[in-house]
């Protein structure tokens, strides 16, 4: 089978070391890709965004299957491009994908289906949502509607916060995100992420993991796109894990179905999880990342059956190979992330590591000059392992970061703390 992945992170080389191991691929290309993917697939230049070029690309290069990393292609509506040419694909329709590029919407689905998630309200001008916001008072969550890159959320502890980022959001900070907010309830409890596949009907689990968002240890400093992650998430017991399937995840998939938009793909929704009891926080329409590198270490070469069976609409008679097993990604940024950052230093040593089904360095955002493998983004290396236990793994992952020499880079010694 001839494969394409659409992206160039972190997220897309795991999905590409997964479908590499696996002996239905006879070619894949992954566009844009990067520095890392290069090393293991063809990296191919292309507007993924843009359905029609995605389309002739595929005609010109005898692709049979294309997998959709980002929310951006899906939220465009590439997804179904594809589905119109014929073409096998995982991941939503534009209709479908709404539920992570419209938090109101998601809402509307949430109350449709009796979604166990945080009280809501949507508004339209600042006025309105100022005096809902000193009706209920702080800590309060101000949310802009539509993608914002994963900036789009205020946790406000005051009613100043929550004000100044009502004021913000209309004020156009995010642009055409922005145009509508949504103000939710603050809800307590641990975080966790879960993963399923979805073919339109059936729903299969591929596992749970958790994320560090803070850039500092022990969980301080600014947001980022995630500082490490590890599988599977303890909270995740296999009671709470089945709860949050059927109180969760599958009165949505049925209310998509019922709305005449299937949902196909992977469903990551985001969970908040207090006395036992999930409630929805977020969806969102493809893999997390650095929750794909996680996932994608523990299940390896099966995970491209899994998710060809869910674009072919096979889930059914699918079934996951589980291992008892962990797994554990280190992110290294530039220092200077989540802020400003410089480009172009060069890191040594990665030649020399060991990959292979317990250890791989997966790419987020390098490049190749002169031979050297140079940073080129914020977040530039993912340092995965996989071990019996979730010590074995961490221990794996942070012995490859000493053998890796690149001092313009950082990152978290405690990923992993509240489960170890
Ligand atoms: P989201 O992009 O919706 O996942 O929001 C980003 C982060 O904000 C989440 O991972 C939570 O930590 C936090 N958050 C979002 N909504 C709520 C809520 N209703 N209550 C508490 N925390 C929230
Ligand atoms: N790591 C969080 C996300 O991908 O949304």
């Amino acid at each position: 089978m001839n494969i394409l992945i659409l992206g160039g992170g972190g997220r897309e080389h795991a999905l590409a070391w997964a479908a590499m191991q696996n002996p239905k691929c006879d070619k894949l290309i992954v566009a844009p890709g990067n520095a890392g993917i290069a090393g293991i697939a063809e990296c191919a230049n292309l507007d993924i965004n843009e359905g029609a070029a995605v389309v002739n690309f595929c005609d010109e290069n005898a692709i049979d299957f294309v997998i959709i990393g980002p929310e951006a292609p899906l939220a465009a509506g590439v997804a179904d491009r594809l589905r119109e040419a014929g073409i096998l694909v995982f991941g939503p329709s534009a209709a479908a994908a709404r539920l992570e590029a419209s938090k109101g919407f998601t809402k509307e689905i949430c109350d449709a289906a009796q979604v166990p998630t945080a009280a809501w309200a949507r508004f339209t001008d600042a006025q309105s949502a100022r005096a809902y916001l000193r009706e209920k008072g702080a800590p309060i969550v101000v949310k802009a509607d539509g993608l914002a890159a994963g900036k789009g959320v205020v946790v406000a502890e005051t009613l100043a916060q929550a004000e100044a980022a009502v004021d913000d959001m209309f004020g156009g900070a995010f642009g055409a995100a922005g145009a509508e907010v949504v103000i939710e309830e603050f809800m307590t409890g641990e975080e966790a992420s879960f993963f399923v596949l979805c073919d339109g009907e059936a729903a299969l689990p591929i596992g749970t993991a958790q994320d560090h968002k803070r850039v500092g240890e022990g969980d301080t400093g600014p947001n980022t796109g995630g500082m490490g992650a590890y599988s599977p998430a303890p909270v995740m017991t296999p009671e709470v894990t089945a709860r949050a399937l059927e109180e969760i995840v599958k009165p949505t998939l049925r209310e998509m179905a019922r709305r005449g938009t299937p949902y196909q793909g992977v469903l990551y929704p985001g969970l908040m999880i207090e006395d036992g009891a999930p409630r929805l926080v977020e969806y969102n329409v493809r893999f997390g990342d650095p929750e794909a590198q996680v996932l994608m270490m523990r299940l390896g070469a099966q995970a491209f059956d899994l998710m060809h069976a869910a674009a072919d609409g096979r889930l059914e008679e699918a079934r996951v190979n589980w291992a008892d097993d962990h797994a554990m990604t280190v992110v290294m940024a530039a220092r200077g992330y989540p802020g400003a950052y410089e480009k172009g230093s060069v890191i040594n040593g990665l030649d020399g590591l060991a990959e292979d089904g317990f250890h791989m360095v997966f790419h987020a955002g390098t490049a190749r000059e002169s031979g050297k493998f140079t940073a080129a983004g914020g977040r530039v290396l993912n340092v995965t392992a996989r071990g019996a236990s979730l010590q074995e793994a961490a221990d794996r992952a942070y012995g490859m970061i000493e053998r890796i020499d690149w001092p313009e880079g950082f990152y978290r010694r405690d990923i992993g703390w509240r489960a170890l």
